[in-house]
């Protein structure tokens, strides 16, 4: 039985405590406590969700091919969304990974509680649950620990042991692939290789989060992510098998699922690469509905520019006649503004609007 708690208790066993919403949920609570439950207009709205579409699915084995080409970048301009197989990254280090994420998550809370923010002897690492808890009135059913790749060394000093080498290890092999597309999306924008003057910026940090959401009483009442963008330039999201993840459609609004593929890896385009090609390519809005039976994991390499760039519309965008759409920003400057307020929708970008 869960011991009657009031809401402020109820946030600290849960936010400051190292607990976490897997702390909540394994006290097998039977009904969703109020701190928790969102309005209805951050809801997945059930009504908006289409079951005979999906975001693309690209085999990336003949990635050199021109078929291939056209639908990496067509995805990239209509979808915003799309899984990738036969991707080049080992399944070996894509499980390796998943487990590594669920022992992170299996620590005792004493041990998790020097990862939150306040006792975290590093900026680069931090466990959080909810999206931002300062600042989320209702907070969402998801803990995340996030781990800002700086050196290997740092990693080694400062990142849990119990999954560093399955993290790194999924960054390093991931590298070809994040290459591989950023090469290919850039021939649409004119630019014909990914060299020193344009990978700073397009590839220049990564960010990973370890998500966990755990299983809900009442999954219909809450949300494990609220609608957002990443303001990532890529995103390469690793999924377990459970499903849950659902992405806004361009053209009507709609939602769909984006259904759990065995080895696959799902791609999203970010607010940077939005910006960079001019709204070319769209960073699209997606959502995270919680479980009711499972517990679910994914992991996200955000693929990001350095915090010291200045992003922009590329120049060989704009030389073709185009208007620029966005001004320029300083990157950290815009992942601030995304970090000051709950999730909602595709409202960040508009920090960047002329
Ligand atoms: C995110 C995200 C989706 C997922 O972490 O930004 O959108 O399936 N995650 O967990
Ligand atoms: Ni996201």
């Amino acid at each position: 039985m869960a011991p009657l708690l009031t809401t402020r208790e109820l946030k600290t066993f849960v936010v400051d405590e190292g607990h976490g919403v897997k702390g909540l949920s394994e006290l097998d609570i039977k009904t969703l406590p109020e701190l928790f439950i969102q309005p209805r207009e951050k809801r997945l709205d059930m009504s908006k969700v289409v079951h005979h579409e999906s975001i693309p699915v690209i085999d990336m084995s003949n990635s050199e091919d021109l078929d291939v080409i056209k639908m990496i970048c067509d995805a990239a301009e209509n979808w915003g969304f799309f899984q990738v197989v036969n991707h080049g990254v080992p399944l070996r280090v894509l499980d390796d990974v998943k487990d590594a994420t669920k022992r992170f998550f299996s620590l005792p809370a004493d041990e998790k509680k020097k990862y939150l923010f306040k006792n975290s002897p590093t900026k680069s690492v931090r466990l959080v649950s909810s999206f931002i808890p300062e600042v989320d009135k209702v907070l969402e059913w998801k803990d995340y620990l996030s781990c800002f790749y700086v050196s290997d060394d740092e990693a080694f000093a400062f990142w849990p042991s119990v999954c560093r080498d399955q993290l790194l290890e999924y960054m390093k092999e991931s590298e070809p692939l994040i290459k591989r597309l950023l090469k290919v999306l850039i021939t649409r924008l004119d630019i014909s290789k990914l060299d020193e003057t344009n990978k700073p910026f397009l590839m220049g940090s990564r960010r990973m989060n370890l998500n966990y959401y755990p299983k809900c009483p009442n999954p219909e009442l809450t949300v494990g992510v609220g609608n957002h963008s990443d303001v990532s330039t890529l995103t390469i999201l690793l999924q377990d098998e459970t499903g849950g993840l659902y992405v806004r459609k361009l053209d009507t609004g709609n939602w769909v699922h984006v259904p759990p593929i065995k080895g696959s890896l799902t791609i999203n385009i970010g607010d940077a690469l939005q910006i960079m090609s001019n709204g070319r390519y769209k960073s699209i809005e997606h959502h995270v509905v919680a479980n009711e039976h499972e517990n679910r994991i994914s992991v996200p390499i955000f693929v990001n520019p350095r915090p010291s760039d200045v992003i922009r519309p590329l120049p060989q965008v704009i030389e073709r006649g185009e208007k620029a759409l966005y001004k320029h920003v300083l990157y950290s400057d815009y992942v601030k503004h995304f970090y000051r307020k709950s999730h909602n929708g595709k409202d960040t970008i508009d920090f960047a609007k002329v």
